[in-house]
This record gives C-alpha cells, structure tokens and sequence, in this order.
C-alpha cells in the first residue's frame, strides 16, 4: 500500500496566492501600494504548467480572497470587492471563491492527466481583539476544546462554499476529488501560529509590550497541520486497500 506513495516522484509546493491569475501589489508585511488584480477564468500558470508532473495534487484556496480585488474575466473588468470604487459592481468574495474554484476544476477535468486531487478546505485564523493589521494578537498556549469557539462567520462562509463546490465537482466524471476537511481541526488550535514571533527575535532592541505585527494565521512546522498530512497518508492507504 504504501508503494503507491513511494512511487511519488516529485514533491513540490506551488505558491499561488488565489489558484488564479493574479497581479499583487503586497510586501512581505501584507502592506498593499495597490489593489489587487485577479482574473478569474484563467487558472495560475505557476500550478498548471507543473500539474502534469505529478500522481497527486493538494489544493487549497481560502484567505486571500477576502483581500479587496478587482475581478477580471475574459480580461475584462466585471466587478470587484471592497474596491470603494462606487462604478464598479461589488460582487463579493463568495462570487470570486466560487469562480476560482470552477475554474480550477475546469482546467483539472479538461486536462488529460488524471491524478488524485485532494481538496483543503480552509483553516481559520486565530487574531482576537484586532485582526493583523490592527494589533491582533494570539497567545494561547492550548488547544480549544470542543463547543469552546466558534467559527467566524466569514470563515463559516467560506467553508461552506468550499463544501457546497466539491460536492458540484465530486460528480463529475474523469477526476477523482477527495475533500480533507481541516477547517474544524484548525479552528481547535489557536496555539499553532508563530503569533509575535513571525520575524527572528521580535522584541530585539524594544520593550516586551511594545506593538508589533503578529502572524495568527499561517502556522508553525512542526505544528497542527503536520496531522493534515498524516490525514492525507491516511486516505490514500485506505483506498490502496
Ligand atoms: C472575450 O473577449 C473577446 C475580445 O475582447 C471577445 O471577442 C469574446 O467574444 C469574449 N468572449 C466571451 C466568452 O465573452
Ligand atoms: C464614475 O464614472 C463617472 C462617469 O463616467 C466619472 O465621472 C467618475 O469620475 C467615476 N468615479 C470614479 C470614482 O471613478
Ligand atoms: C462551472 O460553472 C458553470 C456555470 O455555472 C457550470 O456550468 C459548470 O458545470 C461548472 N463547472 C465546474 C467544473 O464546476
Ligand atoms: C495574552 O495577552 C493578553 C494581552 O496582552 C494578556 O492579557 C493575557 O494574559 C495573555 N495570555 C497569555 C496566556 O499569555
């Protein structure tokens, strides 16, 4: 069984901030100089022109879609979210997820290579009394128990979306899709993130108390998600069986 993944001949992680064609104007702080660019019928040469090369595909979309971006589609301007821009159509991430997603699995159907695609749904941030640009912090140092938080909302509609395409896509013919759903899992562990620490010795040179930027999203290694891949193992065994 655990030939099949033995026979993996390339392991790779591809960067693509939203699967899509994208322009982004961001530095390494999330500070943005311009609005972000995304085309959402064209799926990211960075991931597709490598697609071929391997048995099996993680994909996960999620954060960056809630950033404010102007929506292309046949390179033309259709709409946009939270643009401020009172000419163009306020579409909302929900209609651009949804687009990215079809037009990933679009590209997945329409290709020739067939490999094992798994689905990530999304995991949720942990920034409380703020978000990350507005002194938001996360310094718990234990796992939540079941029933002891709630998803936020945004991230509730996300997930949703994400298990509403899936079951779309499931159904099509000629892909074989399988859904981790690490989105639950995630939100029990607010002490996964490098919280204060996402840059060497934050607090060189200043005070204990003094406000930086805290990283409560992306998440440390070894870490939380490293059972994502245990999951993963998990399923493929299963299905070698
Ligand atoms: C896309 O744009 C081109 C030219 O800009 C136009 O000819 C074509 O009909 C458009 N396709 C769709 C599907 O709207
Ligand atoms: C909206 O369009 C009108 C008419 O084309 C133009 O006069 C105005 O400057 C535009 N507003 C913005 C914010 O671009
Ligand atoms: C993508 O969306 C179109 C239009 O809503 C739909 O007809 C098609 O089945 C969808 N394809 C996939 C792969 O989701
Ligand atoms: C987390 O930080 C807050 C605000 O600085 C503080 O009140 C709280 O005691 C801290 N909790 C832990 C577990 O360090």
């Amino acid at each position: 069984m655990v030939f099949s993944l033995l026979s993996l001949h390339l392991v790779s992680v591809v960067w693509s901030h939203y699967l899509m064609k994208a322009v982004t104007f961001e530095d390494n702080n999330g500070v943005s100089t311009g609005i972000n660019r995304l085309h959402l019928d064209e799926p990211d040469t960075l991931w597709t022109r490598q697609y071929e090369n391997f048995d099996y595909v993680v994909v996960a979309g999620e954060k960056w879609f809630l950033k404010s971006a102007l929506y292309f589609e046949n390179n033309t301007l259709v709409g946009c979210h939270y643009c401020l821009d009172t000419n163009t159509t306020e579409l909302g991430f929900e209609y651009a997820y949804r687009k990215a997603l079809n037009s990933t699995l679009t590209f997945m159907t329409g290709s020739k290579h067939k490999p094992v695609v798994v689905f990530r749904t999304m995991a949720p941030d942990h920034f409380e009394k703020g978000e990350w640009n507005t002194g938001g912090y996360c310094n718990r140092t234990r796992p939540f128990k079941t029933g002891e938080i709630e998803i936020k909302d945004v991230d509730d509609i996300m997930h949703r979306i994400e298990l509403e395409e899936f079951e779309r896509l499931k159904a099509i013919n000629g892909i074989s899709l399988k859904l981790l759903d690490a989105t639950y899992l995630s939100l029990l562990r607010p002490d996964g993130h490098p919280g204060a620490y996402r840059q060497f010795q934050p607090f060189a040179g200043k005070d204990k108390n003094s406000k930086i930027q805290h990283d409560c999203l992306h998440w440390c290694l070894p870490g939380p998600i490293d059972s994502w891949n245990d999951l993963i193992l998990e399923m493929f065994v299963k299905d070698s069986n």
